[in-house]
């Protein structure tokens, strides 16, 4: 069972949708570098208030930041710990940290066209307490406006706005596609159509695991 897991692809690919679930399922730790961005941000940490404006714009948060924070977080694991990583790796230089620490049993890359996305992450709303995530039309909370897991106030993520989505979007072509090469030269990558029913498409990453 592979236990060392990557999830790439774009944003709004389903990457935290999925990580939830292979959490929940095998008990593997999530690591989402944009949960402990946004966590760092609302706290006005150091790394938050350096973080902020980089978000707020779509860019990508400089990886000397991004490696630190994640050199931590890894050595923090214990031993054989299953660990999902969520939007980190984002670029080359990350991916080349993180080999340093840690053997990657598979990389899973999401695929989804623009448009798809755009609709995605302009419906949708994030919790702030659990970090669960809804959209409006395919995924909505039991109750309109509250977290179904802790019941807190939904937001909507000031870069999930149309213009600030198509930034990431190029940031993400930009940066964070190369990764695909670069974990299928490694035999790691496994590429998982990301459109259509949530489960259906769980069932096929937890298929990708075995
Ligand atoms: P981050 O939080 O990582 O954002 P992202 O990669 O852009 O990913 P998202 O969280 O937007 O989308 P997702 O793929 O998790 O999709 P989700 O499951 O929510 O990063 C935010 C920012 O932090 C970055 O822009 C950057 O500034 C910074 N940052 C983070 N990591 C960094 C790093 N390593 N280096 C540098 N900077 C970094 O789903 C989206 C929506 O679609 C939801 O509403 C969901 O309900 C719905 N949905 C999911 N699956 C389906 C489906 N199959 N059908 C219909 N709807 C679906």
């Amino acid at each position: 069972m592979k236990s060392k897991i990557i999830l790439l692809g774009p944003p709004g690919s389903g990457k935290g949708t999925q990580g939830e679930k292979l959490s929940e399922k095998f008990g593997y730790v999530r690591l989402s570098t944009g949960d402990m961005l946004r966590e760092a941000v609302r706290k006005e940490t150091d790394l938050g208030l350096k973080a902020k404006g980089f978000m707020d714009s779509g860019a990508l948060v400089p990886n000397d930041l991004i490696i630190n924070l994640m050199k931590e977080k890894i050595a923090s694991l214990g031993e054989g710990t299953g660990v999902i990583f969520d939007g980190f790796p984002r670029t080359v230089e990350q991916a080349d940290a993180l080999a340093k620490q840690i053997d990657i049993d598979l990389a899973l890359n999401l695929d989804v066209d623009d448009e798809e996305l755009i609709t995605r992450l302009t419906k949708r709303r994030t919790c702030p307490q659990c970090n669960s995530v809804y959209h409006l039309t395919y995924n909505p909370p039991k109750k309109e406006g509250f977290c179904d897991k802790c019941g807190s106030v939904l937001y909507h993520r000031d870069d999930d706005k149309e213009e600030t989505v198509r930034n990431r979007l190029k940031v993400y072509r930009e940066n964070t596609l190369p990764l695909i090469d670069y974990y299928r030269k490694k035999g790691k990558l496994v590429t998982i159509e990301g459109i259509g029913n949530i489960d259906k498409i769980f069932d096929q990453v937890d298929k990708a695991l075995q």
